[in-house]
């Protein structure tokens, strides 16, 4: 049976969360991290609490469990981003990792003096800082493609940026202040007709829309397992095979290599994708954990969450625009995300956040590690509603009613 995306209980009893103490709170802020599912949750639980052991290193019963279910989240992983080589999905500590990772072993390789790095103003610092670090290390350019008043940027306006020089560009797949969706496939095509590879930040993509890295094109895609459902603490690096045997390890240690060369650096033999760029024990729980996460989602499938999520974000910008006249949304014409950006017009974003925190209205206020989108947007900060499969309408009535509050702050106040 084709799932009823407007039952608001469709997905609510899945997540624990609303049978705890706190789960009376309207949680908003899934942009910012997602709520788990019960199955997440089990299977974290069932690796500490039964097979609690190192992965790839004995030859023992446990270990062959963990190594077993470790290995089958990789092999989740990669179908689950469209990648037909698992060797190429790199667990992370996230996507701030992964991206890092990208700029300082790749970026470093590939950039030299002169050369040009092309991102935009609406990336999160975690896709801006690795890159103007890389830029002023190997005295090369950080440049900027135009964006439009959704924060996207058109193949058309990469074109107009890209020069002969322009080794890396590096884009979102989905911004974290706009929630509108860049057409990555043509932005990679834009790239590659100049010779540059195209690293795609997808920490906000990959909850809406596949990755589907292979068939896009892309060079490198980061995101984060949190986003997804999954635990902290864990993410991913894909990046096409021939750049990452290239790509030095940015981290040295156990489990990475073949052979040591205790005289000789150059002698040391490291081992094939993808372990040597996952030097050390790695978060195992987290990684089953995101496998169950990945499970969870495709058990539904991308297109019910993009139709639930319409539904919710709909229905909340058409009360806030019929009811809210001194709110002033920022992406109301975006399609693509649960993210609504907004201010109340005349209200700091903090002081109005305490308004919707104190009503048991978690939303995000300040700038969401986007202080060039919001130099775009020429707001200092604003305020970031995010929903997800969970959330529900009468969760968007009461947020309307504490929105109303929040217009009325400074006469409340001067009263
Ligand atoms: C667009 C975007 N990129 C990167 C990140 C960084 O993700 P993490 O903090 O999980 O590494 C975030 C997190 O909010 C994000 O929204």
């Amino acid at each position: 049976m084709p799932a009823n995306i407007y039952d608001d209980n469709l997905f609510r009893r899945d997540f624990p969360f609303f049978e705890s103490e706190n789960g009376g709170y309207v949680y908003f802020n899934s942009a910012a991290t997602a709520l788990k599912p019960r199955c997440v949750i089990d299977a974290v639980c069932a690796y500490y609490s039964s097979y609690s052991a190192n992965v790839d290193r004995g030859v023992d019963s446990l270990g062959y469990k963990a190594t077993e279910m470790y290995n089958a989240a990789r092999e989740k992983t990669a179908a689950f981003i469209g990648a037909s080589d698992s060797g190429t999905v790199i667990f992370t500590r996230g996507a701030t990792s992964a991206l890092n990772m990208v700029a300082s072993s790749f970026g470093n390789m590939v950039v030299e003096s002169g050369d040009e790095i092309v991102t935009s103003m609406a990336e999160h610092h975690s896709n801006f800082l690795p890159w103007q670090q890389l830029a002023a290390a190997r005295g090369a350019r950080l440049v900027f493609a135009p964006t439009d008043s959704l924060g996207r940027v058109t193949p058309q306006a990469l074109g107009s940026v890209m020069t002969e020089r322009t080794r890396i560009v590096a884009l979102n797949h989905i911004s974290n202040v706009y929630g509108a969706k860049n057409d990555i496939r043509a932005l990679a095509a834009a790239a590659h007709e100049y010779g540059a590879y195209f690293v795609c930040d997808g920490a906000q993509g990959i909850t809406h829309e596949s990755a589907m890295v292979e068939e896009n094109n892309v060079d490198f895609y980061a995101f984060s397992g949190h986003k997804i459902m999954g635990p902290t603490g864990i993410g991913v690096l894909y990046g096409k095979r021939e750049l990452l045997e290239k790509m030095p390890p940015a981290e040295f240690g156990g489990e990475m290599v073949y052979t040591v060369d205790y005289e000789n650096a150059a002698g040391t033999q490291f081992k094939d994708l993808p372990e040597r760029h996952e030097a050390g024990t790695m978060p195992i729980a987290q990684v089953i954990g995101m496998g169950a996460a990945i499970d969870y989602l495709m058990s539904f499938g991308y297109d019910v969450i993009r139709r639930r999520v319409d539904f919710l974000r709909d229905y909340m910008i058409s009360r806030l625009e019929a009811e809210c006249p001194n709110i002033e949304i920022y992406n109301k014409g975006q399609r693509d995300s649960g993210i609504v950006t907004f201010n109340v017009r005349g209200v700091h974003s903090h002081d109005a956040a305490s308004v919707f925190d104190n009503d048991g209205i978690i939303i995000r206020a300040g700038h969401h590690c986007s202080q060039t989108s919001h130099a775009l947007l020429c707001v200092p900060t604003s305020l970031r509603a995010s929903l997800y499969i969970y959330n529900t309408k009468s969760e968007i009535d009461r947020f309307i009613e504490t929105a109303k509050k929040a217009e009325g702050f400074l006469d409340v106040l001067f009263s």
